[in-house]
């Protein structure tokens, strides 16, 4: 494998060369969480951006995080800034995106990114989201009259998706678990997006022949044998009879979705240093 720490990133920032910046901000020690940060924190290294880990105590409060971000917002050598969900109940993680500077904001989650890609204009936009459809695209490049639907409705990954799939042009149906019929919508999907996070929701029956299949599902299930497995939304042995293209759980979109966090990051260095030159 090439050596990619050899070709270092580097943004003119007011004359000088740097690496681009990434924060990760991770409150409290949820297992899952510490190891999808350091993953972040790793391939940014591996790059060559500057990555970094700020850790709070599971009881910080709301206003020692808020502390935290407003210091990250005024460091000119951190481009990306990310706080990690979920959040521990007390805090209010609608309160914590709002205050990431926008031009920060590699998830794409403070309400003006949401609304700019709502508007179909420039923005930093959610990255498993964005990795889904890279990936949708790597198999089908023209999506204009395809019909999608995506099962989920959050501000993080079901929104998202259902607005970038709509500026390609899909026709879009979002749906939820509280959604009549759903297995007969799916039937009809050319590109089925399932993001709940409950296992083996999705069956095989529930795919149209040859449909784009792309599971962001994440759940540990026990095993019987005793330790955990990682299982996706989609029943994947039923599916793969079944669809055209399809992704497993795990190592699917999670790549993805830290190669797009990567690519957000640069976006963010390169904007803020031609702003600010
Ligand atoms: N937790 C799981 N996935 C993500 C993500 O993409 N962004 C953030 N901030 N937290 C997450």
């Amino acid at each position: 494998m090439p050596k990619l720490s050899s070709t270092r990133l580097q943004v003119n920032w007011t004359g000088s060369p740097r690496a681009p910046g990434l924060t990760v901000v991770l409150v409290g020690d949820d297992q899952a969480s510490q190891i999808y940060v350091q993953s972040k924190v790793r391939m940014a290294e591996r790059l060559g951006l500057h990555g970094e880990v700020e850790r709070l105590p599971d009881d910080a409060s709301e206003a020692d995080l808020l502390a935290r971000i407003a210091a990250l917002n005024a460091r000119d050598d951190i481009d990306g800034i990310l706080i990690q969900l979920p959040l521990p109940a007390h805090i209010d993680a609608l309160r914590v995106m709002a205050a990431v500077d926008p031009a920060k904001d590699v998830d794409g989650l403070h309400a003006l990114n949401a609304g700019r890609l709502f508007h179909g204009d420039d923005a930093l936009v959610p990255c498993t989201p964005l990795g889904c459809l890279r990936l949708i695209k790597s198999i089908r490049s023209d999506l204009t009259g395809a019909h999608a639907v995506v099962i989920g409705s959050s501000n993080i990954v079901g929104k998202p998706m259902a607005a970038l799939l709509l500026q390609e042009q899909a026709t879009v149906t979002q749906t939820h678990i509280h959604t009549r019929g759903i297995s007969s919508i799916c039937r009809q999907a050319d590109i089925l997006v399932s993001a709940v996070g409950k296992a083996g929701l999705v069956r095989g029956d529930w795919i149209k022949p040859q449909a784009i299949v792309i599971d962001v599902g994440t759940t540990r299930v026990e095993k019987p044998e005793g330790g955990y497995a990682v299982c996706g939304d989609v029943s994947f042995d039923e599916a793969v009879q079944v669809a055209g293209a399809i992704t497993p759980v795990p190592r699917g979109v999670g790549p993805m979705t830290i190669a797009c966090l990567m690519e957000n990051t640069v976006k963010a260095a390169k904007a803020r240093a031609a702003r600010l030159q």
